[in-house]
């Protein structure tokens, strides 16, 4: 497997599952960007593993408009905020506008924006990071889930119109991953009340590495059969 060659943008690269696909795509030989509102995270991830970053917060026309403008062979749409295991009931306008302005509106923009661009210079890939919400209900809150869904929605969109014209577009699931999203905001007290008994089917925590690991063979060559899958990265939690 190999990325030599490719020039990949990762949104969210600052931290976690992000900042794992750096690295990883970045040792296969590509030329990686990562994206990130958080400028200080982006500034040590540059440091660190000598990538090109981009500030850009994903949720405005300014940010879209700044990776649209990048030539982009591999787009990964990684990044995403948790909804604290808000149940319908408190899920107010802000929090579900939030939600699915950052894990949903925001990669259907970079896509609508970079997708045509890589059918007229002959392909591309993109990877939706999804999530083990995306298959069920009960792994989130209400946004949340509903926004994960519609990711995976999308991702099929695009793999079954531009498959024909050089575009694959999957996307992975990943479980309970360790990284810093479970802890930016308190969890809400019903919804976690809700989710306890069911915390020991829950697989041991995976590493943001892993995830990295299967995302960097989706975007390679190796899997250029592949399009329109999601697949999970979870320890078998969606087996239970
Ligand atoms: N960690 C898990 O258990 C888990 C499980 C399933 C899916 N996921 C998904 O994996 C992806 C990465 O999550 P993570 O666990 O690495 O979380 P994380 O919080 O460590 O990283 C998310 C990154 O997204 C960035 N971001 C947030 N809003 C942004 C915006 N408006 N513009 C640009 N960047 C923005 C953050 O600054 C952060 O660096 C998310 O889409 C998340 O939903 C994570």
């Amino acid at each position: 497997m190999t990325l030599q060659g490719k020039t990949a943008v990762i949104t969210g690269a600052a931290s976690g599952i992000g900042r794992s696909m750096v690295r990883r795509f970045a040792a296969e030989g590509a030329t990686v960007i990562g994206v990130d509102i958080d400028e200080a995270g982006l500034a040590k991830v540059a440091a660190q593993m000598g990538c090109a970053v981009l500030v850009a917060d994903l949720t405005t026309a300014e940010g879209v408009a700044a990776v649209a403008a990048l030539d982009i062979d591999i787009l990964c749409n990684n990044a995403g905020i948790l909804d604290a295991l808000t149940p319908l009931e408190d899920t107010d306008d802000a929090l579900w506008d939030r939600v699915l302005d950052i894990n949903l509106t925001a990669p259907f923009k970079l896509c609508r924006a970079v997708v045509p661009k890589m059918v007229a210079k002959g392909g591309g890939v993109v990877l939706n990071t999804c999530s083990a919400a995306s298959l069920s209900g009960g792994r989130a809150g209400c946004s949340y889930t509903a926004s994960k869904h519609a990711l995976l929605g999308l991702t099929r969109s695009i793999a079954w119109y531009y498959g024909a014209r050089g575009v694959r577009c999957n996307a992975i699931a990943p479980g309970a991953i360790q990284t810093k999203m479970q802890m930016r905001q308190p969890p809400h007290e019903g919804g976690m009340q809700a989710y306890m008994p069911y915390f020991p089917t829950i697989p041991p925590q995976g590493k943001a590495a892993e995830v990295a690991d299967v995302a960097a063979f989706l975007v390679s060559d190796g899997a250029r059969y592949v399009n329109g899958e999601v697949i999970s990265v979870d320890g078998g939690w969606n087996a239970y």
